[in-house]
């Protein structure tokens, strides 16, 4: 499998390279970036690790090299400022994404290809390529809550002193703002979080909203988040690659589950080679699937301001 990463030379787009450089199970990385330079360098870079870490193919170049890609991951765009909201980022990010989105309809892609984005307001700029790019919308999805539940998971578990991996609790809704946690079905090797002790009401607000100012938290101490969402956009290029049918909170554009419909939202999402599979409505608690859709309801009105 081929994976073109479209602003690779930036901070997640090159932590995610090195992520699926790590795993060793795409076989083939291009790194595409405006700033050519900082491509070649990336891709330099990380072959110089092939030796230790596998023999992949990883190389720089532009739309026209990039035309036989599986997947094409998005992750070039503008940062948020600490202080700023994911949705204030709209207008800066939609012009620019526009443009790749045409640039890649120039370049061509293959009727199979995958379009996975992860730039910011990853929910919206999703919508957007579903709706301007002529593939299927089950090829065309975004990161979504992914880190955010990847940050719910290992925040949980570092308070509980258990294993992250044995972990499992979705963030579902907007990656921004209205994203809400779904502790009905929060489990630790199976067995329910909420019947533990130590998960109280306090325990469950402090975690979520730790979890939802992380973001914000990592921006102000480091500039930009980058491995664990690197690791995210590579869990979730394996489940395709591998044809795994992982359930993933990916975003992908709606058609019914939840009541939810015509936007892109991340929900329980089946992940495997052709792309989203399925989204299975599993059942919260009454006031879960109310936030969920008064998430969606908050990012139509950001859609309807954009489109
Ligand atoms: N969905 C998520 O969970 C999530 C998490 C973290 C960051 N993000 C988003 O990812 C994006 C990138 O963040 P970053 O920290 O890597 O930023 P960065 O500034 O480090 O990298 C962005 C890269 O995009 C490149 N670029 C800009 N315009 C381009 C264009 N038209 N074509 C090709 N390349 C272009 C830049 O040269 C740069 O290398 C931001 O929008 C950020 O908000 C999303």
């Amino acid at each position: 499998m081929k994976v073109t990463i479209i602003g690779g030379g930036g901070r997640v787009g090159s932590n995610a390279a090195f992520a699926l450089q790590c795993a060793g199970i795409v076989q083939e990385i291009q790194i595409l970036d405006a700033n050519t330079d900082l491509a070649e360098g990336e891709a330099l870079d990380l072959l110089h690790g092939a030796a230790s870490l596998g023999g992949q193919r990883i190389y720089a170049g532009g739309y026209d090299r990039a035309k036989d890609s599986d997947v094409f991951v998005i992750t070039a765009g503008l940062r948020r400022k600490p202080d700023e909201s994911r949705l204030d980022l709209i207008n800066r990010n939609v012009a620019l994404f526009q443009n790749i989105l045409q640039s890649m309809q120039q370049g061509g892609y293959a009727a199979t290809a995958q379009v996975f984005v992860v730039s910011n307001p990853v929910d919206i700029l999703t919508e957007m390529a579903v709706r301007e790019l002529n593939l299927p919308w089950q090829q065309v999805y975004g990161l979504g809550t992914m880190l955010d539940t990847a940050r719910f998971r290992s925040l949980i578990a570092q308070e509980l002193s258990l294993d992250a991996s044995q972990v499992s609790a979705l963030i579902l809704g907007e990656h921004g703002d209205s994203m809400i946690p779904a502790w009905s079905s929060a489990t630790v090797n199976g067995l329910p979080l909420a019947g533990m002790k130590e998960v109280t009401p306090a325990f469950q607000q402090k975690l979520f909203e730790r979890t939802k100012g992380s973001g914000a938290e990592v921006i102000r101490r480091k500039g930009g988040a980058g491995w664990a969402v690197g690791a995210t956009i590579a869990e979730t290029i394996h489940a395709v690659a591998l044809d795994r049918k992982s359930l993933l909170p990916v975003s992908s554009q709606q058609h019914g589950c939840y009541g939810l419909r015509d936007i892109s939202i991340s929900v329980p999402t089946v992940m495997g080679r052709k792309g989203v599979l399925d989204h299975v409505e599993v059942k919260l608690w009454p006031k879960e699937v109310q936030g969920l859709q008064a998430s969606g309801r908050a990012l139509r009105e950001s859609l309807n301001q954009v489109l």
